[in-house]
């Protein structure tokens, strides 16, 4: 593996000079300076619409070209198989209207999800009289900390008539890993079913794999991979076949861009994304390893901490530090403390960038953890944060919680 210099990395990020300590990643990421170079020199040389016959119109339809191959690559995917949006809410919005589901047909949707990968579905359930069976993790009632979807549970969920099923790869609040390839071989046990999985807050962290993991459909936002404001769904070319177009009659419906992007986008934003994969390096590369590496050494430091004030501060999520079952994404609340009121606190008197709240996963938080609109505290990290950032939080936030008698 090579070896991880914390110095050069944080150097590719022009806003780590800031006077902030950025530990709200899952909410977004800081932007690798060759990003920020690419979008500018693309505004600069070649802003017109591509697919022209003329030298600028030519510059930016292979740019945005090699966007498209470096997000498809980035998953293991073809080009095909790819398509960009403004967000991901917005992709999986789009996605719900090509399906044709019939009335009756049924639709498997988990509860702790972020609220882009429920509401569509909703919405579609109740556009087309479909079925919803919500999939909620065993243990609600008995103020389960660790909300986990299992393919042993979805099994019980499923029937002839499912035609979708939905969840995520990694909650932005609780950060555990899910097993995706257990759960898409359960689901495909139902013959044309499919598993449209959220990997918004996982892929920042993992290599991802969609052939691998045998999914259908899987979204990320690139805002929270070290780029800019754009978003990405995967859908194989199989399951295509059960998508309708929404796009104008007289264009091609071949690839899945030409199904659900509509209109002109994005060009500026797609084309700056081959830095970020030359940045990351191929999945197999010691540059994921030492990302691993550094995450898992400061996710323990902070986990370590919080449990061990086990009756002051409760984790939720995984309590196990290990990388390879949970994510650096570290939500919590501290007994005696509103969660909003402690981080306003912190905010006074640091310069840590955190948050508190449901951050849209508000079923997950409000009914399923039992906590009010105030919800939780979150700490994310990445793997550009230093040691010393995240042992410079724990003395502050643990000044500040020891000031006030639970
Ligand atoms: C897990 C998860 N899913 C979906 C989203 C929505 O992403 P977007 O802002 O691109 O719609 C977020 C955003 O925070 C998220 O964390």
């Amino acid at each position: 593996m090579a070896n991880f210099d914390i110095e050069a990395t944080r150097a590719k990020f022009p806003a780590l000079k800031e006077d902030q300590i950025f530990l709200d990643n899952a909410g977004g990421s800081q932007v690798l300076g060759t990003v920020i170079e690419a979008i500018s020199d693309y505004l600069i040389k070649s802003n017109v619409q591509f697919g022209g016959g003329y030298k600028a119109s030519k510059t930016s339809s292979s740019r945005y070209d090699s966007g498209v191959t470096a997000g498809a690559k980035f998953l293991n995917a073809q080009k095909d198989e790819i398509a960009f949006g403004s967000s991901s809410t917005q992709l999986l919005r789009n996605l719900s209207f090509t399906f044709e589901f019939q009335e009756g047909d049924e639709i498997v949707v988990s509860a702790i999800d972020h609220e882009a990968n429920i509401a569509s579905w909703k919405d579609l359930a109740e556009r087309r009289k479909l079925t919803i069976k919500w999939w909620v993790p065993p243990g609600k009632e008995k103020g389960e900390t660790n909300p986990l979807l299992r393919a042993g549970d979805l099994k019980a969920l499923l029937s002839p008539r499912t035609r979708l099923v939905t969840c995520t790869h990694a909650s932005n609040v609780l950060g555990t890993i899910h097993d995706i390839k257990s759960i898409a071989e359960v689901a495909h046990t139902i013959p044309n079913a499919l598993l449209c999985v959220d990997g918004v807050a996982y892929a920042p962290h993992r290599p991802v794999d969609v052939k691998d993991l045998g999914v259908d459909f899987y979204v990320l936002s690139w805002y929270k991979i070290f780029g800019p404001h754009v978003a990405m769904l995967y859908g194989s070319r199989k399951a295509q076949e059960q998508m309708r177009t929404l796009g104008h009659f007289f264009n091609q419906h071949a690839t899945l861009e030409n199904k659900i992007s509509l209109g002109s986008g994005y060009y500026e934003l797609v084309q700056s994304l081959p830095p970020i994969l030359t940045y990351l390096g191929p999945p197999t590369s010691g540059s994921w390893g030492s990302f691993d590496v550094q995450e898992s050494l400061l996710q323990t430091t902070l986990l370590d901490y919080l449990n061990s004030e086990p009756d002051t501060i409760t984790v939720y999520g995984e309590r196990n530090t290990d990388g390879r079952i949970r994510l650096p994404i570290i939500s919590f609340k501290v007994l005696g403390w509103d969660s909003r009121e402690l981080v306003e606190e912190l905010e006074r008197t640091t310069n840590f960038g955190f948050r508190w709240g449901a951050f849209y996963s508000n079923w997950l938080v409000n009914e399923y953890l039992g906590l009010g609109s105030d919800g939780v505290v979150r700490v994310s990290m990445a793997h550009y944060n230093t040691l010393e950032e995240v042992k410079g939080f724990i003395a502050a936030f643990d000044a500040v919680i020891s000031k006030k008698p639970n």
